[in-house]
């Protein structure tokens, strides 16, 4: 089959390997019709995540079609139409019993560790992929969702409502302010009205992605690169700052960013990917009661946000801009790695 291989720090092919194989009973395998590029497999091309070694199959993200079925699998048959979630869940474990998938303690990849495509074992930039954990770790895709949202599930979508929405605790009434209008803030976006937020202020340096952000629910748009940029936020608040500052960047000055706006008794949810130390100013933050959460995605919710995403209660269409099929994959890297120039969010790859 083919897949996109990676060859070490800024290396990367389309290129013929081996079938993956059932390895042991509860896997299968799938033949992937839909994946897409997630922002982490652009920094594990820097070399920023060394733990994927060279040959590794990248991508987390999929959905497909059972090809074939562990000795154990009977919840799952061959030609089922699935999404692979992007963290593996063995459901027996006592995080996956806690729903704290991401810490699945499971062998396969590494135990504790619930990232494993892409990153410890093959992933779903690929015409098959086996898929350990089988039954905990697809979700059947139901009719009238189409690949093209429902590979939206695999990652960005739970992570914005999990580590966004729900670990900042988004009541009704909220203002929420999500700094970072990419993917991942646009899926929190999309998901802080589920818990009933009133105002959604989406903050970025990308005057583009703050236009995309009020197609999935922003009811306000500040460009970080404003000098006032938090006064414009101030006078949004009356004053007092938001209850909920989402962090869907990944650097220092828009962690810090969120600690200044967010009002007394206000939650702070890191969401981003952080690859340098971030500075933590308990002393200024005590006295403010500012609740401060992060966390990698569970995934957890990934059934719920289906049903939602079916009736068309989260806008899960909106975030392809691009399509390509497979044989354009490296094209499709191109056009992702350039989003800027390109206006990219979520490039569509398929068979
Ligand atoms: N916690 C998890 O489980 C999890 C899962 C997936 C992704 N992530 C992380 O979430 C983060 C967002 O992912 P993404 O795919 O949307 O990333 P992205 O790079 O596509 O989007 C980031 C956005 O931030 C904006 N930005 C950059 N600097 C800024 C600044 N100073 N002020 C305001 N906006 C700024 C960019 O213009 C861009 O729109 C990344 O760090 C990613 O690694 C976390
Ligand atoms: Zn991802
Ligand atoms: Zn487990």
């Amino acid at each position: 089959m083919k897949a996109l291989v990676y060859g070490g720090p800024g290396q990367k092919s389309w290129t013929d390997v081996p079938d993956p194989k059932i390895q042991n009973p509860s896997d299968v395998i799938v033949k992937v019709e839909t994946t897409t590029i997630c922002g982490t497999d652009l920094h594990i091309l820097k070399g920023d995540v060394p733990a994927v070694t060279k040959g590794r199959i990248l991508g987390h993200e999929g959905v497909g079609t059972i090809t074939e079925t562990g000795s154990s699998v009977t919840g799952l048959k061959v030609g089922d139409r699935v999404i692979i979630s992007c963290i593996k869940s063995c459901g027996h474990c006592a995080n996956c019993k806690t729903g704290l998938y991401s810490h699945c303690m499971g062998e396969e990849g590494q135990s504790g560790i619930g990232w494993v495509f892409g990153h410890l074992i093959d992933g779903t930039q690929a015409e098959y992929v086996r898929v350990p954990y089988a039954e905990n770790s697809l979700h059947l895709l139901p009719e009238g969702v189409s690949d093209e949202q429902a590979v939206m599930l695999s990652d960005i979508l739970p992570t914005g409502f999990e580590i966004g929405v729900q670990y900042g605790r988004v009541k009704p009434g909220d203002t929420v302010a999500v700094v970072g209008a990419g993917p991942v803030g646009l899926a929190a976006i999309a998901t802080a009205g589920l818990y009933g937020a009133a105002t959604i202020i989406a903050i970025d340096l990308d005057a583009n992605r703050l236009e995309k952000s009020r197609e999935f629910g922003a009811t306000d748009v500040v460009l970080s690169g404003d000098a006032d940029w938090k006064d414009q936020v101030m006078v949004l608040t009356d004053g007092q700052g938001v209850d909920v500052a989402i962090e869907a960047v990944g650097i220092p000055a828009t962690f810090s960013m969120c600690t200044d706006i967010v009002r007394p008794g206000g939650n702070v949810a890191n969401v981003g990917v952080h690859g340098k130390s971030v500075e933590l100013h308990v002393e200024d933050l005590w006295i403010r009661n500012i609740n401060i959460s992060m966390g990698l995605v569970n995934a957890n919710t990934t059934p719920m946000l289906l049903k939602l995403v079916a009736q068309d209660k989260v806008p899960a269409d909106k975030f392809a801009t691009h399509h390509f099929n497979f044989d354009q994959f490296m094209d499709a890297y191109d056009t992702f790695a350039r989003a800027a120039e390109t206006k990219a969010l979520k490039v569509v790859i398929t068979a």
